[in-house]
């Protein structure tokens, strides 16, 4: 059941309980079962679980085994659902060899990724058997483990479809068709808010948003007509504008998020709406 298919059937949620590691645990019947991990505080690795995109199992170090009718099966946490009686435990033999197995690989695919070093760590490995795979023109600064979640936050949330994975095997990075700058960027950030790795890097330069690991792609920013400083991607600004009732809009369309709060505070004070000092009895 995809996530839109488990919101479509609406209504309060039936609960069950599901057992961690021998402990009963409450939960929505289809709930992702490391959502409810990580609600409980109960440590399950993983890399590419983002609550707002349908799973996908990507990174493969979210595994738990399933117990049932005394037999026990490997699955990843995060394409695993919720329902009476599932039973699962996290730290078994089995499950520790495979993970360290992953960690190792994940510390050659991103040399540099601090997070992947801290968290392999925090399961006991430090090194790598594998070779390092270090490229001194990588523009995710050899910090990505390719789990895809740039590329469908970009795809699936924004709509932008800006970037995607680009050569095959080995060779494969995610980065803008042909790395050049892309006019569908809109320069929002996604990617860099569900990069797990923190490998996506851009920065504000006076009017433009360069997006510095997308092939340098230039986005230009909003400027507001108030305090003249640049705010957020022009193409945003508009998108967000078009939900505001128009006789707003037209008010406060060239400003940023402060002097607009400011400007519509300040009306709300001249037409006694204010709730301040003055207004209280
Ligand atoms: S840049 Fe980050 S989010 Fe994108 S594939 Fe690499 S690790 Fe995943
Ligand atoms: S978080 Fe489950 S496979 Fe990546």
């Amino acid at each position: 059941m995809t996530r839109k298919e488990a919101s479509s059937t609406g209504g309060a949620k039936k609960q069950v309980t599901v057992t961690i590691n021998g402990k009963k645990y409450p939960a929505d019947e289809g709930e992702i079962l490391l959502g409810v991990a990580v609600r409980e505080k109960i440590a399950i690795p993983h890399l590419c679980y983002e609550p707002s995109l349908d799973p996908y199992g990507a990174c493969r170090l979210c595994m738990v085994e399933v117990i049932k009718d005394g037999k026990r099966e490997m699955t990843t946490s995060c394409t695993l659902r919720a329902a009476e009686g599932l039973e699962v435990v996290t730290d078994t033999p089995a499950i520790v060899k495979y993970r360290n197995v992953l960690f190792e690989l994940y510390l050659a695919e991103a040399p540099k990724s601090e997070v992947i070093k801290e968290m392999a760590a925090r399961y006991g490995v430090t090194k790598t058997r594998f070779l390092k795979k270090l490229d001194t023109t990588d523009s995710l600064g050899n910090k990505c483990v390719l789990c895809g979640l740039c590329v469908r936050a970009c795809n699936e949330i924004m709509g932008a479809g800006a970037i995607g994975f680009v050569n095959r095997g080995p060779y494969t990075v995610v980065n803008t068709p042909y790395f050049e700058p892309t006019k569908d960027c809109f320069g929002c950030g996604a990617c860099a808010k569900v990069c797990p790795t923190k490998a996506v890097e851009f920065e504000d330069r006076g009017s433009e948003r360069v997006m510095t690991s997308w092939s340098g792609t230039k986005v230009p920013l909003a400027r507001c007509d108030c305090c003249g400083g640049y705010y957020a991607p022009k193409a945003l600004a508009i998108s967000t504008l078009a939900h505001i009732t128009p006789s707003l809009r037209e008010e406060i369309a060239a400003l940023c998020p402060v002097c607009r709060g400011r400007r519509i505070a300040r009306d709300e004070i001249l037409a006694g709406r204010g709730g301040g000092a003055g207004s209280h009895g």
